[in-house]
């Protein structure tokens, strides 16, 4: 087994398509199969938006069109450039030398997730290589197609991460990220009992569409414009029918599922037209709904809820998800210790150590791969 207690790098960019996240921690050194846990420390952070056109270019590519290999080949290249840029500011930034860097664990962007086809796929951009080249650091990339390729969703891989950092012998918990997409992990306080997690359903991505449209803000800070509407029962119950909801786990989801043309279509079944605001109302209690009912799906059920991503920002869903959840202690993984903006980043450069340990990444039964698997691709320095 290596050696390798030190730094590493995550960088996440999520289905929201707000930005790259990028963390540099510092892992314990005994990476073992046998672990139960990791120590973790956050020694440094940075997030930066996506510029406008390549948002834009990620966005076209998430959907079937036009000249789409030139444009992949590009965005693939540029895209992490963009990386590379936000690594070395933050390597300025704290003070840490490249050559201290164990490696980068990239996620990259995500262009299209289809699990469920015939021949299923899953794709992220974010070109490894030049990663690699220019910051001089190893890079672990591509994490999720081993576990596609051995019969698994390839999604939600974070669920290892948070049993391995955030478990409690006697605590039932359960880790919410409220991402573009939401993503729950329950965490049986019995070590022997499996961890759960799959994706619930949209987290923040209908709710940044439609204010994007309506009111040209990127995202509706503290669900402040929800506030001023009012939640419409008949097309929440529309909403709630959809057949993903129903389906067992292992599942995932993302854009191809919940955007803005399927809202589109949802709502033109609507008899009434709605105010704009009464559908961001209703949006955001869909949000809050898909999460509370799955979390009251699994007995024993969670005593204690932990979000993290940006929707633990959003105070009116915070609200909403404890009003649904009464008898859960609701906090954000800052009361664990790690930030909630953070979380995922930090999942990548453990996903980064696991593959350099020569350790599975994956758990079987939340993704539904056949076994245990080691993901990722090296790059080195
Ligand atoms: N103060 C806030 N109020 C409301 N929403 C917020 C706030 N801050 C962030 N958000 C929401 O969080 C989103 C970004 O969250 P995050 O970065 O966790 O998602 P992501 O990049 O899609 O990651 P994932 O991979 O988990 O899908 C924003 O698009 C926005 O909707
Ligand atoms: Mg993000």
């Amino acid at each position: 087994m290596a050696e390798l207690s030190g730094y590493f790098i995550g960088l996440m960019s999520g289905t929201s398509l707000d930005g790259i996240d990028a963390v540099i921690v510092r892992l314990d050194s005994e990476a073992t199969a046998a672990e139960q846990s990791t120590r973790l420390e956050l020694i440094d952070s940075i997030s930066q938006p996506l510029p406008t056109e390549l948002r834009q270019q990620i966005l076209q590519l998430t959907q079937p069109g036009d000249n789409e290999i030139e444009l992949l080949g590009q965005v693939d290249v540029a895209f992490s450039r963009l990386q590379a840029e936000i690594v070395n500011q933050l390597l300025q930034q704290s003070g840490i030398k490249p050559e201290q860097i164990r490696a980068i664990g990239s996620h990259g962007q995500t262009l299209r997730h289809r699990p469920e086809q015939p021949i299923p796929f899953t794709l992220q951009v974010g070109d490894p290589n030049t990663l690699a080249e220019a910051t001089g650091i190893c890079v672990v990339a591509d994490v999720r197609r081993r576990d596609l390729a051995a019969g698994g969703q390839g999604a939600p891989l974070v669920p290892a991460f948070h049993a391995q950092l955030f478990r409690h012998p006697e605590h039932q918990r359960a880790i919410v990220n409220i991402g573009g997409m939401a993503n729950v992990t329950l965490l049986p306080a019995d070590a022997s009992s499996p961890v759960i997690g799959y994706d619930t359903g949209p987290g923040n991505v209908l709710l940044d569409s439609w204010i994007q449209r309506h009111q040209q803000q990127p995202f509706d800070r503290n669900g402040d414009w929800a506030g001023s509407g009012r939640c419409d029962q008949q097309l929440l119950q529309q909403l709630l029918s959809l057949d993903y909801f129903r389906q067992p786990a292992p599942k995932s989801t993302g854009r191809e599922q919940f955007n803005i043309d399927w809202l589109d279509q949802q709502l033109s079944l609507q008899s009434l037209s709605l105010r704009p605001e009464d559908v961001q109302a209703t949006l955001l209690e869909f949000s809050a709904r898909t999460i509370a009912d799955a979390l009251q799906q699994h007995q024993p059920g969670p005593s204690q809820l932990f979000v993290c991503g940006g929707g633990a920002h959003n105070q009116l869903l915070m609200l909403r998800l404890q009003n649904l959840l009464p008898k859960i202690t609701l906090s954000s993984t800052a009361t664990l210790g790690l930030e909630p903006d953070w979380v995922e980043a930090c999942a990548f450069a453990w996903l980064a150590q696991r593959c350099l340990a020569q350790l599975p990444g994956n758990l079987p039964a939340v993704t539904g791969a056949r076994g245990e698997r080691i993901l990722g691709g090296i790059y080195p320095a």
